[in-house]
Parts: C-alpha cells; sequence; structure tokens
C-alpha cells in the first residue's frame, strides 16, 4: 500500500468544513468550472456561498447556472465579501487581477487566497496581495469535474492550519488531497495537471490501433479507458511497482512480450519521462 504520511487528512465532513464559507471563484474558465462542478456533486455547497466572476460574464452566468444559489459579481465586490478566493485565471492574468484587487482595497480583510495557477508562486502570490494575505498554492487538473481530480496543495507563510484544512476541503471535495512543499509543484504540474492530456494521446493511440485490428471504436474506447482505469486502480491498490505488475501479464514467449519489445524500440519510456521533465520546466517559466 501506498504511504499515506504524507496525505493531509480528509476533512471528517466537507460540508462542515465548508459551510458558511463565501467562496468567489475568479476564472469562471476549464478549471474554476470544474472545480465548482466537483464541489457541487459531491454536495460541499450545500451550506456555502458561491460567486463567480469572470472576464466574460457568459463564462461566470454559465457556472451559475450549473450550481444552484450561485451567484455572479464583479471581481472586487466578491473578493471583498469572499472568506475563499479561488484564483483560477491564466498565469498571465494574475498579477492585473492581484492589482485591481489592492487598488480597490478588496483583500484589506485577509481572505484566504487559493491559486490553482501554473508556475506562479507562493512569494509572488503574497507580493501581490500586499503581504498581509494567506496563500495558499494548489494544483489540481481537469478530473476534479467528476469528483475524480487528484491535486496537491502548499502552503504559504500566513496560511494557519485553519486555512490548509478548508482548502483540503475543497480540493478533497472533487478527488485526492496531498501536502507538499512547493518546491514540487512544477513536477506535480507536470503530472497532475498536464498529465491527462498525455494519457488522452497514448488513451487515443491504443484505441485506433485496436480499430486497426477491426474492432468497433466505441467498443475499442471503452476497452481502452477500462483497461488504463483497472491498471491505475492495480498500482494503487497493490502498492506493487509497475514494472513487476507488468511482469505478471507477460508470458514468456507470448504476445504481451513481443507488444513490449515495439515500445522499447519506440523509445516510449524515455519519450514519456522527458514529456514530463519539459512540461515542468516550463511550468516553472509560466509565473514569470
Ligand atoms: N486547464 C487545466 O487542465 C489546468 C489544470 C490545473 C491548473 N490549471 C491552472 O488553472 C488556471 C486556469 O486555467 P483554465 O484552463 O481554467 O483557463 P481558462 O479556461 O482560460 O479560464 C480562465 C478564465 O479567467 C478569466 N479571467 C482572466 N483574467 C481575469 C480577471 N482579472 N478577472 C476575472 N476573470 C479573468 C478568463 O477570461 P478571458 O479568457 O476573457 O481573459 C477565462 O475565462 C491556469 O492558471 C492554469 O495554470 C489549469
Amino acid at each position: 500500500m501506498f504511504d499515506s504520511t504524507r496525505t493531509t487528512a480528509l476533512a471528517p465532513d466537507l460540508g462542515a468544513a465548508l459551510a458558511g464559507r463565501r467562496l468567489a471563484v475568479v476564472g469562471a474558465g476549464t478549471m474554476g468550472r470544474a472545480i465548482a462542478a466537483g464541489l457541487h456533486r459531491a454536495g460541499a455547497l450545500a451550506d456555502a456561498a458561491l460567486t463567480a466572476v469572470d472576464h466574460r460574464r457568459a463564462g461566470a452566468r454559465a457556472l451559475a447556472h450549473e450550481i444552484p444559489g450561485a451567484g455572479v459579481r464583479d471581481l472586487a465586490d466578491a473578493c471583498r465579501d469572499a472568506d475563499v478566493v479561488l484564483l483560477c485565471v491564466k498565469p498571465k492574468d494574475v498579477p492585473e487581477a492581484l492589482a485591481a484587487l489592492r487598488a480597490a482595497d478588496a483583500l484589506a480583510h485577509a481572505p484566504l487566497l487559493v491559486s490553482i495557477c501554473a508556475g506562479v508562486t507562493i512569494a509572488a502570490l503574497e507580493q501581490g496581495t500586499g503581504g498581509a494575505v494567506p496563500v495558499v498554492r494548489a494544483m489540481p487538473n481537469t478530473a476534479s469535474q467528476i469528483g475524480r481530480g487528484c491535486t496537491v496543495v502548499s502552503r504559504g507563510a500566513l496560511a494557519t492550519d485553519e486555512h490548509m484544512a478548508v482548502a483540503t476541503a475543497i480540493f478533497s471535495g472533487v478527488g485526492r488531497c496531498l501536502t507538499l512543499d512547493e518546491r514540487h509543484l512544477d513536477a506535480v504540474t507536470a503530472v497532475s495537471a498536464s498529465g491527462p492530456a498525455f494519457i488522452y494521446v497514448v488513451l487515443e493511440a491504443l484505441t485506433d490501433g485496436a480499430v486497426s485490428c477491426g474492432l468497433p471504436r466505441d467498443a475499442a474506447m471503452e476497452l481502452v479507458a477500462r483497461m488504463t482505469q483497472g491498471a491505475a486502480e492495480m498500482v494503487l491498490a497493490t502498492g506493487r511497482h509497475p514494472a513487476a505488475l507488468k511482469d505478471d501479464v507477460t508470458t514468456p514467449g507470448g504476445c504481451t512480450i513481443a507488444g513490449l519489445m515495439v515500445l522499447e524500440d519506440g523509445r516510449a519510456r524515455s519519450v514519456l519521462s522527458r514529456t514530463i521533465e519539459t512540461t515542468a520546466r516550463v511550468a516553472a517559466g509560466l509565473g514569470r
């Protein structure tokens, strides 16, 4: 089994952790909507108030339409009344958003700022908010939308245990939430946040192979997705090394080892490792 000591305990009652809190989701794009939808799906917003903010009112309205009781407001008004500001804008848009909030004095009450923005450091967020706002940096992924996300949170200098409990409750509500030191977040971005895109390419390629062998595409796609899900769950449930699990599938002289030789010829192992390495390097530069 995997060591769970690094995992922040799941809030015993997610609804209670967020009860009475006012959340402002700043940036109602892919991730803002995914997290809001996941929290709603988990029932975590029953006693919380959610407000959506976006450059494009249509995006904020669409988010609010999906979440009963959610409102739409301007950036400063929403954040001035928020206990938690969930910053979900692109990294390049962070300085402008924080500058607007400071100019409007909308963070004077020191709400918890939870940023999911890749490459934007805690130091930059603390500086951009004037140095008196508690910050938690998080890196979730799009599977938050269906409650199957995996998120890492990192604590800023002013964030208390209670702030961490709130941030952890948010992301535990949409999947699994771990706490790690911020120095790991670029690697986490490559694996957790960008990783789904890499796996979708693998799923598509395996499906194409099956179609080429004559399987109907819908059946091929479902089989590939369920096989991938099962393989991932085997790693998590058994805690065994993937190489050992691979060996279980590999009969001497059989078809699997023949297929693995083709993967090795294509240097799939090094290509995938380097994909993560390059992604992490680019992620590190996004906030600059
Ligand atoms: N997508 C992922 O899989 C993923 C995973 C993990 C983390 N993240 C992080 O999540 C953040 C958001 O990514 P995303 O894919 O959700 O981006 P997105 O779909 O472009 O959504 C961002 C939204 O924020 C709006 N916005 C920008 N500046 C704003 C401001 N000052 N006030 C209000 N709204 C503003 C944008 O409007 P305009 O387009 O009109 O500017 C856009 O609708 C990024 O920092 C990214 O690093 C993304």
